[in-house]
């Protein structure tokens, strides 16, 4: 071997997993990748029809790489066959957290500005939604529990967004409206879809204009050229994501009795107003271990910016890759005994390891909503642990349980569960 031979990287062939739509639409995505990743190892091209190429980077050294190497990566909305140019078709032309824009820096600040706890909607919102929600985890049991959180997100985020309580039930419609959009995407259905969330988000925004409050994102942004596509775009990025991982801590909660005892332990000294993270450690940990074996957002799509080798593998500009943190996140090298349900793990962050854990995402891209959303359903866990003992109903289909990642990761059917009150 020749001295130049040596100087040039190794260069693999990177193995192929053909998929067809057909096959895709039964297996589900989590169960197509696992498939993969167990046939060919964890960097893998799966081979899409209609010659749509994604290529999975499941390590956690892989989105480590992601992490320290931002400008390799890009999220391209010119390119029709990404994630978020498809967002761009249902939610708007303008929605400004698509691409790579100047409009999407601007957004980014003013996003962090507003949706802050210190914010007096927030302590307002937080107590009555899950006081409510409460109130009919006990009373309507024979209603999904998703629901129940839907309508728990949505009245907290109503608040934020749009400075008004008024409109929960528009929103919790066009929650409904913009999941049948995005399913319906490619298919005859489509055209249809696409409208009936338009209107319906066009009459949501009518009626906050008219209502509005101060210190909320609609105030900030009227005035904007587009305020319609910001609004939206945020309320997309939230409403169904939130009660999405109540529901699944909710859930893991009924499971695990051990948990919820420790989690009534931890909120039966605690009032309304120091029921926070500072004061609740378990139940947030409760909360990241939930986030960790049930990521809301299981795969994060970017697109090559910047020809680069990961792994001996040549990447090239445009391709698709695909993070996930539902692999990395349940990879046996960085979680011991990962299957297992346990909020213990985080009680020393500093054991987790580089890449193995980002529900929300890594680098500047990384979720806004993070900081708020945590302390939002930390408070739901430990208020619920604290006033009630849930399990789950029985006549819940166990197949009912098994996730399933479309827009976000979510029960297959509707899962029920039990609420009993807790003696005072
Ligand atoms: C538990 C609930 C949530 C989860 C799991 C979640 C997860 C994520 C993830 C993984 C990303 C990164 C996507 C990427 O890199 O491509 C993201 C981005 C984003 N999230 Fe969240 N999110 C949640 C709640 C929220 C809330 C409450 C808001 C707003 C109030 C929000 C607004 C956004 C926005 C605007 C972006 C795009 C950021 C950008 O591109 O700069 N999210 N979210």
């Amino acid at each position: 071997m020749s001295m130049s031979d040596l100087a040039e990287p190794q260069v693999k062939t990177r193995p192929v997993f053909p998929i067809s739509d057909a096959k895709f639409r039964t297996l589900g995505m989590i169960k197509v990748a696992q498939k993969a990743v167990t046939a060919h190892g964890q960097v893998v091209t799966l081979a899409f029809e209609g010659d749509r190429n994604s290529t999975l980077l499941v390590a956690p050294r892989h989105t480590a790489f992601w992490r320290k190497n931002d400008h390799l990566f890009h999220k391209d909305i010119a390119n029709p066959q990404t994630g978020v140019s498809a967002a761009r078709d249902v939610l708007g032309k303008n929605l400004l957290t698509a691409g790579d824009t100047d409009e999407w820096t601007a957004m980014r600040k003013e996003t962090l500005r507003v949706i802050n706890t210190s914010k007096p909607w927030f302590d307002r919102s937080l107590r009555s939604a899950t006081d409510d929600l409460i109130e009919v985890m006990l009373t309507k049991q024979s209603t999904p529990t998703l629901d129940h959180c839907v309508a728990w997100s949505v009245r907290m985020t109503c608040d934020a967004l749009l400075g008004t309580d008024n409109l929960n039930q528009d929103a919790e419609d066009l929650v409904q409206s913009l999941n049948r959009a995005f399913l319906d995407m490619g298919t005859p259905n489509a055209r249809v879809a696409n409208e009936n969330a338009k209107v319906r988000a066009a009459e949501l925004l009518n009626q906050a204009r008219a209502q509005h409050g101060p210190d909320s994102i609609a105030a900030l942004a009227f005035g904007t050229d587009q305020f319609d596509s910001h609004v939206i775009g945020l309320l997309a990025a939230s409403l169904h994501i939130n009660a999405l991982v109540l529901f699944w801590a909710l859930l893991q909660i009924a499971e695990n009795p051990d948990v919820q005892r420790k989690l009534h332990d931890e909120a039966a000294p605690l009032g309304d107003a120091t029921r926070r993270l500072s004061n609740a450690p378990y139940a947030y940990a409760t909360l990241q271990e939930t986030q960790r074996l049930r990521p809301a957002m299981a795969f994060i799509e970017r697109q090559v910016r910047e020809r680069f080798v990961l792994d001996g593998y040549t990447f090239e500009p445009g391709e698709t890759v695909l993070f996930s943190p539902w692999f990395a996140q349940r990879d046996e090298a960085a979680w011991p005994d990962a299957q297992s349900f346990d909020p213990m793990r985080f009680q020393t962050p500093s054991n987790i390891i580089d890449g193995s854990f980002f529900p929300f995402g890594t680098g500047p891209r990384m979720c806004p909503g993070s900081p708020i959303v945590n302390q939002q359903v930390a408070y739901a866990i430990s208020s619920i642990a604290k006033a009630l003992t849930l399990r789950l109903n029985p006549e819940t289909r166990p197949g009912d349980l098994a996730p399933l990642f479309q827009i976000n990761l979510e029960p297959r059917g509707p899962v029920y569960l039990l609420a009993t009150p807790n003696p005072a």
